[in-house]
């Protein structure tokens, strides 16, 4: 049996056990929350004073002693008990070996209910401007990389069968706007986490004429919770974020799908950087993605996360339950994992060397210029499914021939429709099929300049945001 003295001991005649403490303990995964912590229990405290509640004396040796030990965990002096339950008993147990008596009556007011879900709010509000940097990187990246492979012909798929010529850029382009969404799915997140529940102490409030509204404002809250019950038992916001990272988890995924794909021999587009490849214990020819793999296998634990945090919540009563010290642990690696993935992603994507020869060439195969070839009968009055059926044939003659649409003469289309004019020559060319496709939001590249140019605007809106944000 532990002789650990609880914050509880006056109600308990015995202490738990050595199990019981450990099963109980949040400590070392929660410690990470220890800046918020000590930021939330300096303003409660000022706030304290400011209201006569604790003593200007009290106010300043607090502040002091949480000062202190800041900046002994940050360098390192001072190594957390993991005796203690939590980061909030561990810094106020701290606290009050260090400067006494007022140490124990920095708790006034307060439950460890509110603090709690304080300090994820602001670990949430903080860990979410990372997460815009980190998708802000690779953005960048992506905007760079498009701008270089503006006239870069590549083919397009759909069920990863050769479909239509689409340039390069347009390609990365695509990735930059389904991560647009998810700046703004962390965006929600963040204001989703930005009201203070602090003050709303156990779960009803306290008796204690209080100022939520100045520890808002000093702890950068836009507001403050308006129920305290509410305030204590929701983590939506830790539920937002978690899903942000999700979604973005499944977006890097399909990205790394891609440089897997992109980089077999079979495929032969891009070469990653050495650096960004690994090599076989045994084949000594390989070079192998394991980053994008890596992106891809850990896809399942941001999912997970998301999953075990919304299954924690499912069916808790109001208001704070024990259950919920179990949001940190998917929270922080959900988090963590995604911040990771964006780094190794954006490394891959920055480094790698594109193969523009080999995907122009692969971009001849597939009778890609077929839907130009219906097109251009439909535009010269044959009814497009007609028009269809006529090409589709010319697709099976060639196809049993070894030939291309482009290999075909004149001759030989005008005896499937008489409709071909000598321009279709030109048309069928790929270049053509690609600079033709100019409809707004295509893959011509005046419009693919055009998609570049409102990248940028929003990237650099984006960054204005974040450095408004930055907590
Ligand atoms: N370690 C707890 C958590 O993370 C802090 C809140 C504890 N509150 C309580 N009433 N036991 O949720």
């Amino acid at each position: 049996m532990s002789e650990a003295k609880t914050p509880w001991s006056g109600r308990f005649e015995r202490t738990p056990g050595e199990f019981q403490q450990r099963f109980g303990a949040s400590l070392g995964v929660d410690a990470r929350l220890y800046a918020e912590d000590i930021a939330g229990s300096i303003a409660h405290a000022r706030m304290l004073g400011a209201r006569h509640i604790l003593s200007a004396e009290d106010v300043e040796s607090i502040e002091t002693g949480l000062r202190e030990i800041l900046a002994d965990i940050e360098a390192g002096r001072f190594a957390l008990d993991l005796g203690d339950e939590d980061i909030h008993m561990a810094i106020e147990g701290e606290l009050t070996r260090r400067i006494g008596d007022a140490g124990k009556r920095l708790h006034t007011a307060r439950s460890r209910n509110d603090q709690v879900a304080t300090d994820l709010r602001m670990y949430a509000k903080r860990k979410a401007c990372e997460v815009l940097g980190a998708i802000d990187e690779l953005r960048a990246t992506l905007v760079r990389r498009a701008e270089e492979n503006l006239e870069v012909v590549m083919p397009g798929y759909t069920h990863l069968q050769k479909a239509q010529p689409v340039v390069f850029a347009h390609h990365l382009l695509a990735y930059f706007w389904m991560l647009t969404r998810d700046v703004e799915r962390v965006r929600h997140a963040y204001a989703a986490a930005d009201a203070l529940p602090l003050g709303s102490a156990a779960l009803a409030g306290t008796t204690f004429d209080i100022d939520r509204r100045a520890v808002a404002r000093e702890l950068g809250f836009q507001s403050v919770v308006p129920n305290s019950l509410d305030a204590v038992s929701d983590r939506d916001f830790a539920l937002d974020l978690a899903f942000a990272c999700a979604l973005g988890m499944v977006h890097l995924s399909r990205m790394a799908e891609e440089i897997v794909l992109w980089s077999s021999e079979e495929f032969g587009f891009v070469t990653l950087d050495d650096e960004w490849s690994t090599g076989s214990s045994i084949m000594p020819q390989k070079k192998n993605p394991d980053f994008a793999e890596l992106v891809r296998g850990k896809t399942g634990r941001a999912v997970g996360d998301l999953v075990a945090l919304l299954v924690m919540l499912k069916g808790l009563p109001l208001a704070y339950d024990k259950d919920m010290q179990e949001d940190k642990e998917p929270l922080f690696d959900g988090v963590d994992t995604y911040l990771d993935c964006l780094q190794a992603v954006d490394g891959m994507v920055a480094t790698m060397r594109v193969n523009a020869s080999r995907m122009r060439a692969d971009a001849e195969g597939g009778f890609m210029a077929a839907t130009d070839l219906a097109d251009y009968l439909a535009a010269h009055g044959v009814a497009f499914r007609e028009a269809h059926e006529l090409v589709g044939a010319l697709v099976l003659m060639c196809e049993r021939e070894g030939r291309t649409l482009q290999d075909l003469s004149l001759d030989e289309l005008r005896a499937v429709s008489p409709v071909f004019g000598d321009d279709v020559l030109r048309i069928r060319e790929i270049e053509s099929v690609v600079g033709r496709r100019s409809s707004e939001g295509g893959t011509a590249p005046g419009r693919v300049r055009e998609q570049l140019e409102l990248a940028a605007e929003r990237l650099a809106e984006d960054e204005r945001w974040r450095s408004k944000h930055v907590a």
